[in-house]
């Protein structure tokens, strides 16, 4: 009745033994898998809630959770503090992922979260990208360069034979070092004014914190017109990547509609501009390949699905490459109807650490 988990190192481990391009091969078949044999009589999703703070700056907490039915739950916290990475020098996006037995409720495995997220939110955009993208798409235009936009590019270049990335951030500091966080991936990446992204790629993934009533990003007059844009960084109620007017002009695909509608760019749209979920066009590809060369649009808010695809991928690499440890951390297994009892049985227990709280 331990806990596994997964530190950091374990994480860290697990990368460096199975390779960046592997894993990222490894979720996008998980995420593949899980869409196209999608049924919710098995496998129930609900949509994230939480908390949403002004101060001591703005930010989100939320929960995200999906059961596989008779079997076990996945719940991600999620936290969105765009002020961390200039205050703090901590991500924008940090997250844990909570694995559950549904019979007894038992705790069964805790992660790091942070980087399952970037993983299946650059996989997402990937497999949208694959049904929906002209599928000889060379060109990447990335607005907003920050921890997503690696995700994405990475993602995308396992599924694209990319020629050239096109990159636009409105912080220097964050286009500067871009390339650099991309080198492993060998691209062609330059920095140019947003309307020559525009105007040049095939591709294009918003990816900011723009702030509330501070969208759209993108002018979107001057695009290609078979470019498909994977919106990713709308996911609040009143925040907006790309212009209504784009939106009408394109085929519209939210991941998770019941909650695209009130975070994402679906918030723009009446119910019949809607066009279908990622789950329905990942199940009928072939139905969807005329729109390969009009505009599309995937509208990401990310979904709890996804986050269980990505932990199962985490953990059974875990299992294979030996890492991760087992902690009891619920005070269960002595006598069930005593709550003391766990406490008087451990007196004096040498695995007791102190370590400092803060
Ligand atoms: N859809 C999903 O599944 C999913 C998953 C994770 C994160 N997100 C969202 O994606 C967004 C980006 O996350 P991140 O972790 O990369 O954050 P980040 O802070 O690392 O990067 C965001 C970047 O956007 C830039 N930016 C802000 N406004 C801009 C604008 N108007 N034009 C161009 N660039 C602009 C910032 O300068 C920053 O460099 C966030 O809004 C986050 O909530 C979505």
């Amino acid at each position: 009745m331990d806990t596994i988990i997964l530190t950091k190192y374990d994480v860290a481990e697990i990368v460096n033994r199975v390779g960046l391009h592997q894993l990222m091969d490894d979720i996008i078949d998980e995420l593949r898998r899980t869409f196209r044999n999608f049924d919710d009589d098995l496998t129930q999703v609900r949509k994230r809630d939480g908390f949403s703070y002004l101060t001591p700056f703005p930010g989100v907490l939320e929960w995200m959770p999906v059961m596989q039915v008779d079997d076990f739950a996945v719940i991600k916290v999620v936290s969105y503090n765009p002020a961390n990475p200039v205050l703090y020098q901590m991500p924008t996006i940090i997250s844990t992922l909570s694995l559950y037995n549904i019979r007894n409720g038992h705790l069964m495995a805790l992660t790091d979260g942070t980087f399952a997220t970037a993983l299946r939110t650059g996989a997402a955009s990937a497999l949208a990208s694959e049904v929906l993208a002209n599928p000889n798409s060379e060109t990447v235009g990335l607005v907003g360069c920050g921890a997503q936009a690696v995700t994405q590019l990475h993602a995308l270049s396992r599924l694209f034979d990319i020629k050239r990335v096109l990159a636009y951030d409105i912080d220097n500091s964050v286009l500067a070092s871009f390339p650099e966080r991309c080198r492993f991936l060998d691209l062609d990446i330059q920095i140019v004014p947003r309307q020559e992204l525009e105007e040049e790629s095939d591709i294009i993934c918003t990816a900011t914190s723009v702030g509330l009533d501070a969208g759209p990003v993108i002018d979107g007059k001057n695009l290609k017109s078979w470019v498909h844009i994977n919106a990713v960084g709308s996911d609040l109620p009143g925040k907006i990547e790309l212009p209504l007017q784009l939106l009408n002009e394109s085929l519209v695909c939210p991941d998770y509609r019941v909650q695209a509608v009130i975070e994402g760019e679906c918030q723009q749209l009446s119910a019949n501009a809607i066009g279908p979920e990622l789950i329905d066009i990942m199940k009928h590809a072939p139905e969807y390949k005329s729109y390969q060369m009009k505009k599309t649009v995937f509208d990401s808010t990310g979904f709890a699905l996804e986050d269980k695809a990505a932990m199962q991928v985490l953990l059974a690499l875990a299992k294979e490459v030996g890492v991760g440890r087992s902690v009891p951390v619920e005070s269960i297994e002595i006598d069930p109807m005593d709550p003391y009892s766990f406490a008087r049985a451990h007196i004096g227990n040498e695995q007791t650490q102190i370590v400092s709280v803060v």
